[in-house]
């Protein structure tokens, strides 16, 4: 290993000479891995961890030289995909894993506006990212992308399920090995979203942070590439795309406030650093954007560290229906209190009950079916206005991550049932009575 001392900061950089860049200085607008606490800057290879004080590792970019050649133009001229952004994401050649992810819909709501009693709602819905229906779709393929450019064969990641079925899709689609791992208690819907692409799945009888702990020592032993270990660097840049997307989609603006979930807390530290980018090479003006954050009550850390004013995270083993956000030792956590508290936003949680009801609204109210993550946001934003902590003017936009086709037993025996009939008029009148005096029935007990 080599250590230099960066010129202009004077902070310690360690260089791994053995390794090969694949990064060609003609595409290429990232310089170097930086540490988020001490600033040591190391060189682009697999590799998430400073190895002076164990502090996170991000990727710089050359702002100026984005500056210079980034345009409103260039990237609407497109692809329709987060690929449109690639000078603001860490892959050094063209050849990208583009398999259409994002450019997902910012549909502006009008019906659960009203219901909650705000006047600019907007929802960015991931339920319909491709190709698994999640924003997962995003942080991979830019993992992938990177994994391959680095020499990788085989990916791997540790997941609460999106993940795993993005990481099983993509790799299928890019013909990589994949070995993915996941806390054995998922649900069908999530199992299943993987094993159709035949990776190998580990169903680890633990929780996710146990199933984390084992993939930092495979990842270790085995020298694959896990997206959201040694890639992570890489993969959380891919989220800056949910960031940028929303600016480009409200005519380069960006919002007053957003409420997004947490789950390690990168989702919504990496929105922020989208929009600063934006408002740094000249995109769009720049503003506070506030920023909330929903968790469910049963593993909520960082939303007990943001309501007690701590700087740090206690860990937490996770209970609730909320699997995909179930994370009780959060890797970003910190960094989320850190921006809801500077930027005047806030970070809630809602029990499953509240989660459920959550799923329910956004579907009545927007046609928008989530999963559980989604329910969460939903219902942390219905608690947000509740207690004035979002005004009605503000430009809002609520993040949905995922969809509710993989989370049905969470909302099973909460919804109504169909009203199986003869293939006959008269059994069909007579069902439509029932129904509507059903409907009568209820509406008097909520008058009541
Ligand atoms: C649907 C969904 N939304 C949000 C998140 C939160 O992601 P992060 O770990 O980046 O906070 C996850 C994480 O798995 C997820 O699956
Ligand atoms: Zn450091």
């Amino acid at each position: 290993m080599l250590r230099t001392v960066d010129g202009q900061t004077g902070k310690a950089r360690f260089m791994t000479q053995a390794t090969t860049i694949h990064n060609s200085a003609t595409t290429a607008t990232f310089k170097s891995l930086k540490c988020k606490e001490c600033g040591a800057e190391y060189e682009l290879k697999a590799s998430n961890v400073c190895e002076l004080c164990f502090g996170p590792l991000e990727v710089l970019y050359d702002y100026s030289a984005l500056r210079r050649t980034v345009t409103r133009e260039k990237i609407q001229a497109g692809p329709n995909s987060i690929w449109r952004y690639r000078p603001f994401l860490p892959v050094a050649t063209d050849n990208v894993i583009d398999v259409g992810t994002g450019m997902t819909p910012l549909v502006r709501s009008h019906r659960l506006a009203r219901r909650l009693g705000l006047n600019k709602l907007y929802i960015k819905n991931d339920a319909v990212n491709m190709p698994t229906l999640s924003f997962k779709d995003r942080v991979v393929s830019v993992a992938l992308t990177r994994a391959r450019e680095l020499g990788f064969t085989t990916v791997s990641c540790a997941s609460t399920g999106n993940l795993a079925n993005s990481t099983a899709a993509i790799a299928a689609h890019a013909g990589l090995d994949c070995c993915v791992f996941i806390p054995a208690d998922l649900e069908a819907g999530k199992i299943l979203g993987s094993l159709i692409y035949s990776p190998t799945l580990m169903a680890v009888k633990g929780n996710y942070d146990q199933v984390n702990r084992l993939c930092s020592e495979v990842a270790n032993t085995h020298g694959w590439g896990f997206v959201n270990i040694n890639l992570r660097p890489y993969y959380s840049e891919g989220s800056k795309t949910l960031g940028f997307e929303v600016a480009e989609q409200l005519g380069w603006q960006l919002p007053d406030h957003i409420v997004a979930p947490l789950a390690s807390g990168s989702l919504f530290t990496k929105i922020h650093k989208g929009f600063q980018e934006f408002v740094e090479v000249g995109l769009v003006e720049g503003k506070n954007v506030r920023f909330s954050g929903a968790q469910a009550e049963g593993c909520s850390p960082i939303a007990e560290a943001f309501k007690q004013d701590r700087d740090f995270i206690k860990p937490v083993k996770p209970n609730t229906i909320a699997k995909s956000i179930a994370i009780g030792n959060p890797a970003d956590g910190i960094y989320a209190v850190e921006i809801a508290k500077k930027t005047g936003g806030n970070i809630e949680s809602v029990n499953d009950a509240e989660i459920i009801e959550g799923i329910k609204l956004l579907a009545e109210t927007e046609g928008i079916f989530t999963e559980t993550a989604g329910g969460t946001t939903v219902a942390v934003l219905k608690k947000l206005v509740e207690a004035g902590k979002i005004d009605p003017d503000e430009t809002t936009v609520v993040y949905i991550t995922g969809n509710g086709l993989k989370t049905q037993e969470a909302v099973q025996g909460y919804i109504g049932e169909p009203l199986t009939i003869d293939a006959k008029l008269d059994s069909f009148e007579r069902a439509l009575e029932r129904s509507r005096t059903l409907d009568r029935l209820e509406w008097q007990q909520v008058l009541v």
